[in-house]
């Protein structure tokens, strides 16, 4: 008997779509199965104004197909120079729905990010008496911390400090990569999400450099041990509302990967609902995709649940993803699980 799976149209709650001929080949991968998505804001130069978010979201209507339906919900990149007056005015219009915010140079064009967190404490506070969402990439960026630690690091002497100071701030911890960090979301009782990506609840840092490196696979916050994957995995087939579906995915060209100083993302926009439901399957979690992925980011977000749904259907041969798909800046890997995925996402 066919085994197919319903649930509300799902979005992805951190997304980079770049732009020009990337954003392009990119944005139909997620539309075709994605009602929404929270886009990143870290292109060059980054998106630190109103109205740069608002040309931004044009360009990503001029570029989405005829005949799909897609709302590209905007952020605004957190830099010591943001004006409070422009944030409020970006959120009342509808327009801008969170603040991102870089530690400077924790990952791909963070340079304009933040380094003394003092000087953003007036836009902090406006965004507290707001309602307006920060979202962190939660990696300190010393040079003598451990790649494997940033995010623990990070928690105790950043954010947590940020969040003891402003009471009210409302916080999404951006891809969590480690126990600690699901830890900590727990044991906290109002203001703080999480976003969880596809990869992170797949490859552990075997997967990236046991047997050769895997540069697909690099990402930052970099993957972590499989105790950490698997602390991953609990959250977010939990059913706890504080976490949901943040893919992350991040495409660069191959030659930009694959090279001495290869780039940090995995392009996972392709496959990611076939490889939630197999993952969520082997959780024996399936009851919980539609939270994860279509219910939870809403609630968070103060947005309605998509009337619209997003039926997957599990087939007797793998289903085929294209290995790459092709942009006008070249080619552009797609994740590889590494093990045949049998849902199909259609589309
Ligand atoms: O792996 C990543 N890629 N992590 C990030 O934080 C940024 C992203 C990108 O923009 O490529
Ligand atoms: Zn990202």
């Amino acid at each position: 008997m066919t085994q197919t799976l319903t649930i509300p149209r799902p979005d992805d709650w951190h997304l980079h779509l770049r732009d020009g001929a990337m954003l392009q080949a990119v944005l139909p991968e997620t539309a075709r199965h994605f009602g929404r998505a929270i886009i990143m804001p870290n292109l060059v130069p980054p998106v630190v104004t109103g109205a740069l978010a608002a040309a931004y979201r044009e360009r990503i209507l001029a570029a989405l197909p005829e005949g799909m339906a897609f709302e590209p919900l905007m952020t605004l990149y957190l830099t010591e120079d943001t004006d409070p007056a422009d944030v409020a005015a970006a959120h009342a219009s509808g327009l801008v729905k969170a603040v991102k915010l870089y530690p400077a140079g924790a990952t791909t064009n963070s340079a304009s990010g933040v380094t003394n967190f003092d000087n953003v404490r007036a836009v902090l506070e406006k965004m507290a008496e707001i309602g307006l969402p920060l979202c962190t990439h939660g990696e300190v960026t010393d040079h003598d911390i451990d790649i494997f630690d940033r995010e623990a690091v990070f928690i105790d002497r950043v954010l947590d400090p940020i969040r003891q100071s402003t009471p009210g701030l409302r916080v999404v911890m951006e891809h969590i990569t480690t126990k600690n960090a699901a830890d900590y979301v727990a044991s906290q009782e109002q203001d703080l999400g999480a976003t969880i990506t596809t990869h992170h609840l797949i490859i552990n840092r075997n997967h990236i450099l046991v047997g050769g490196i895997k540069p697909h696979y690099y990402c930052l916050p970099v993957a972590k041990r499989e105790e950490h994957r698997l602390a991953l995995r609990a959250a977010a087939t939990s059913g706890d509302k504080r976490y949901f579906l943040g893919t992350d995915s991040a495409p660069h060209t191959d030659p930009n990967k694959e090279s001495a100083c290869g780039c940090a993302g995995c392009f996972t926009a392709t496959n990611t609902m076939s490889l939630l439901a197999h993952v969520f399957e082997e959780e024996g979690a399936l009851d919980k995709l539609a939270g994860f992925a279509s219910e939870n980011g809403p609630a968070f977000y103060g947005l309605p649940v998509s009337s619209e749904t997003l039926t997957l259907t599990k087939q007797d041969a793998p289903v085929a993803f294209p290995e790459k798909i092709e942009s006008g800046d070249g080619p552009v890997t797609v994740f590889d699980p590494g093990f045949p995925v049998f849902w199909n996402a259609g589309g």
